[in-house]
């Protein structure tokens, strides 16, 4: 069997360049997921973790939203909370509704029929969510199985169809191959496939694209759009690199500590973010222009989200902080646009220049 499994490298597999959401179709008005002022606590040995402090956002109908963040920002247990994947030393409140129904509130065995049929999710690594055990073919149709009565071979049938609409040849020798037979990008594509067999409403993808080299994600980013669009999800995206909403999400939203801290249109985070941080992310970036301004990573590190620094947690990182900022904690709130909104006591300072970047350059830099 070695043949067909083996020999392919990621790169043959796909045809499609340069796929971005102006290429598909727009999303609609119809809500499908209200998260309102989700908070996450863990109590350890150590003191209680304040992981998710207020996030909030709507989803539409084939609406992408980028959640974007450094590392231990609190995106991760955000979206297990929608999952309710979370253990159960997780203090949650807030509210999460999924068509208007109050996610929370329901039974347990409710909550299980979302969950992986309305609501699914792409991990990073598809080898924690595959069965190394098991041949790809029956982990997709034990996924349609899970959710709905049906012959075995009809599952089998629907789990062909949808490696086919990942972009995977030969759907049908590779439903008999075992996870560890497919290459990384293969096996995130088969991930996908797994995400959308039960056309579900929203697809959270989490860092889906981390652990692959860039043609590869590329071409799997690519490959969640237009799927999302052949089964009208609405996808959450989230990633610690900015680079990789460009163009895939319609909206954004920024965390740090735990709290959203710019929410946005995409083009307006990219072309005129009015939190420093979001401009710090953007400073940090590979350039793709002429320039050559080099990566530039944001100076120290985010808070311990047990003890929370007084005032702006941003504010040890930042370099417009004052004593404002280190005294108050400032709220999310409308800055200069519609639906524009950032936690930072001096966004006007952003709006007057026209690269805020520059705010996170060195001296010589800006001379040079
Ligand atoms: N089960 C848990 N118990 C205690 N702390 C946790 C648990 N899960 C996550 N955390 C903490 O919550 C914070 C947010 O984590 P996470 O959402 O995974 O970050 P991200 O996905 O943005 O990298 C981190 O500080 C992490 O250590
Ligand atoms: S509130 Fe102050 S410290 Fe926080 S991001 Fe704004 S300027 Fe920086
Ligand atoms: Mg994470």
């Amino acid at each position: 069997m070695g043949e067909i499994l083996d020999s392919h490298g990621d790169n043959r597999l796909d045809v499609h360049v340069g796929l971005t959401l102006d290429d598909v179709r727009p999303p609609s008005d119809e809500e499908i997921l209200r998260v309102e002022d989700l908070t996450v606590e863990f109590p350890t040995d150590d003191g209680v973790v304040h992981a998710v402090r207020g996030v909030s956002y709507v989803l539409h109908q084939r609406e992408v939203l980028g959640i974007v963040g450094e590392s231990g920002s609190g995106k991760s247990v955000s979206s297990m909370a929608v999952m309710g994947l979370l253990p159960r030393t997780a203090r949650i409140s807030g509210r999460i509704f999924f068509r208007g129904e109050d996610v929370l509130a329901l039974p347990q065995r409710r909550r299980r029929d979302l969950r992986g049929k309305k609501i699914a999710m792409v991990f990073q690594d598809p080898m924690t969510a595959l069965n190394p055990v098991f041949t790809i073919g029956d982990q997709l149709a034990e996924a349609v199985l899970a959710h709905e009565l049906m012959p075995r071979k009809q599952a089998l049938g629907r789990a062909r169809e949808m490696l086919d609409l990942v972009g995977i040849p030969q759907a049908e020798a590779r439903l008999r191959a075992y996870p560890h037979e497919f290459s990384g990008g293969m096996r995130q594509r088969a991930m996908i496939a797994m995400a959308v067999i039960n056309n579900p409403d929203v697809i959270i993808a989490d860092e889906p694209t981390t652990a692959l080299d860039v043609t590869v994600q590329a071409q799997i980013l690519e490959k969640l759009i237009e799927v999302k669009d052949a089964v009208n999800a609405a996808i959450v995206l989230i990633t610690h690199d900015l680079g990789v909403i460009a163009g895939m999400a319609h909206k954004v939203l920024v965390m740090y500590a735990g709290k959203p801290v710019e929410v946005a249109d995409t083009d307006a985070i990219f072309y005129s973010p009015r939190m420093p941080y979001t401009a710090g992310l953007l400073g940090s970036m590979p350039s793709t222009d002429t320039t050559g301004h080099r990566l530039r990573p944001i100076k120290g590190a985010p808070p311990s989200l047990i003890n929370l620094p007084s005032g702006c947690p941003f504010s040890p990182r930042c370099p417009l902080a004052d004593e404002e900022c280190v005294t108050r904690e400032p709220d999310l709130a409308l800055t200069d646009a519609l639906d524009h909104r950032a936690a930072c006591h001096h966004w006007p300072k952003m709006k007057a220049v026209e690269d805020p970047t520059v705010f996170f350059r060195a001296e010589s830099e800006i001379q040079g």
